[in-house]
């Protein structure tokens, strides 16, 4: 299957995808951790998109389609991807269009997660993410470690994200609103949305997902 996740930030698309990538077979495209894997890597690549990741904006597209483009050539996306973070407005949405109709296939679904914006900011708040693996994701609150500050899947050290400071999320809410939105309407146009509530128990949610899933596969 050849899936785009899409939802605000904070709404739990890192989280589930790591469930749904599994449970369907599939890598986990997100092109928010390639970015952040190429700064901790300091990658002349990263240099160039921390600046915009650190104010909340996105990274101009010419920096992210070829990243993007080269993730998906990869064997291991030949017969699916879960895309989560890509694309985030509507000149990524054609370029991947491009992309798609280049390798003779396309999308099955474009999965919407819907969460009001209170929720988006608590969870976003209390995340905590591990250092060795980006899909390893806690919450203070709602899914604590088992010990502060440390991965219970991997032992890996738990941080919070630079871009997680609250003016920063602000803009990239606003950001979310007026550039990844529309593309909403653009899949719409091609029927492939399924929107469903990500408020819930992350397994609860997951179900939902699947079940949804099920439903366009
Ligand atoms: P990116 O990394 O994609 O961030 P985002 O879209 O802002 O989304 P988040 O990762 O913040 O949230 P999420 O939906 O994954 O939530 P999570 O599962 O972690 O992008 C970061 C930046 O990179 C962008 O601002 C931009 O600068 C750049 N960028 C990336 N892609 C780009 C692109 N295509 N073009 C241009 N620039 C790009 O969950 C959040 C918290 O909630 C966690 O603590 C989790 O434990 C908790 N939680 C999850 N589900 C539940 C639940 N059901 N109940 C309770 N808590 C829950
Ligand atoms: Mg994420």
């Amino acid at each position: 299957m050849r899936i785009v996740l899409v939802g605000p930030p904070g709404a739990g698309k890192g989280t589930q995808a790591a469930y749904l990538a599994k449970n369907l077979s599939i890598p986990h495209i997100s092109t928010g951790d390639l970015f952040r894997a190429n700064i901790s890597q300091g990658t002349q690549l990263g240099q160039k998109a921390q600046e915009y990741m650190r104010a909340g904006q996105l990274v101009p597209d010419e920096i992210t389609i070829g990243m993007a483009k080269d993730r998906m050539a990869q064997p291991d996306a030949e017969a699916g991807f879960l895309l989560d973070g890509f694309p985030r407005n509507l000149g990524q949405a054609e370029a991947l269009d491009g992309i798609l109709r280049e390798t003779g296939t396309k999308l099955d679904a474009v999965l919407d997660l819907e969460v009001p914006e209170d929720e988006v900011v608590r969870r976003i708040a209390g995340r905590r993410m591990c250092r060795k693996d980006s899909s390893h994701i806690f919450h203070v609150e709602y899914t604590p470690p088992k010990i502060e500050g440390v991965c219970d899947i991997c032992g890996g050290e738990l941080y919070q994200r630079e871009d997680d400071k609250e003016e920063t999320v602000r803009k990239r809410l606003e950001v979310y609103h007026t550039e990844t939105e529309p593309i909403i309407d653009y899949y719409k146009a091609q029927g492939l949305v399924v929107t469903i509530s990500a408020l819930g128990k992350v397994p609860e949610v997951t179900k939902r997902a699947m079940e949804a899933l099920g439903r366009v596969a």
